[in-house]
């Protein structure tokens, strides 16, 4: 599946509904959390179903617990797809992680261990999933804090090795990956140089916070200048994909949050033109 590029776009939040639903603005496409419109009707759908009249949307998940040895939940897709008939979305997403395990939700996107086991496990559950939906799915690669002893493979040729053999799209969050490579010491240029360039469909971009001994992926803040390098670099490595500016904690008003992907697309339009890729 080849995914149309939507340019630059921000996570819906109800903090915003109002602006932008009443008028124009420079946001080209916004992102939803999927299980917040997993509902039978009422306000939140209506809203929905407005802003998709006059901008491209996209499904992000957050329960759908690839990586879980729990079966994957087949009232969970049923739903997911009475949303993707009803909005329509550009694509769908979902993260790269369990959320839980016998039934018990950590409400966390917890990271998996990187093994040939485990990829094999995520691969037949990307499988089933995009059987079950008719599409492809992509997943995200989440920000971690711990490693595990186990793991033979380091995470990026897992994450590539992965959309290859479950023949998926991926959304690369690139302040997670800034995140994680804080966190655990490896080369953010390393990773990216292993994602195949044709597998990427979407860019996170977001604020963390410094906790001193670590990075917390906090969505609380501004995106940060080294993650606005990270992301010049991806830009030039991947080309233009679709963009968007996630920020949950501490929301700014609606003028800060445009500014926001209005920065994201100066850096992507000057990374192509550094990489020669525009006209
Ligand atoms: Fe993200």
């Amino acid at each position: 599946m080849s995914v149309q590029t939507l340019g630059h776009g921000v996570g819906l939040r109800r903090d915003h509904y109002d602006q932008v639903l009443e008028g124009e603005t420079s946001i080209d496409w916004f992102e939803v959390i999927s299980e917040n419109f997993m509902v039978r009707g009422g306000r939140p759908l209506h809203i929905l179903e407005r802003v998709r009249r006059d901008y491209p949307l996209v499904l992000h998940g957050v329960s759908l617990s690839i990586g879980t040895t729990d079966p994957l939940r087949k009232d969970y897709l049923l739903e997911l797809a009475k949303l993707i008939e009803r909005v329509e979305p550009a694509w769908v997403s979902d993260h790269l992680c369990w959320t839980g395990v016998g039934g018990h939700n950590a409400h966390d996107l917890l990271p998996l261990p990187y093994t040939e086991e485990s990829l094999a496990h995520v691969v037949d559950r990307v499988s089933a999933v995009q059987d079950q939906l008719g599409r492809q799915i992509a997943l995200e690669n989440v920000s971690t804090y711990l490693t595990f002893a186990g793991s033979t493979m380091t995470e990026w040729d897992f994450v590539a090795e992965l959309a290859r053999r479950a023949d998926c799209g991926l959304l690369l969050d690139v302040n997670n990956v800034y995140v994680s490579a804080q966190n655990h010491g490896f080369d953010p240029l390393t990773y990216l140089d292993a994602i195949p360039t044709d597998r990427v469909w979407q860019f996170h971009l977001a604020g963390h916070t410094d906790c001193g001994t670590h990075l917390l992926d906090t969505h609380s803040t501004p995106v940060c200048d080294d993650v606005w390098g990270l992301y010049r670099y991806a830009v030039r490595r991947f080309g233009a994909r679709s963009t968007l500016v996630e920020w949950d904690e501490n929301i700014p008003d609606w003028g800060t949050l445009e500014h926001q992907s209005e920065l994201a697309r100066e850096h992507a339009d000057a990374a192509l033109k550094e990489s020669g890729d525009v006209q």
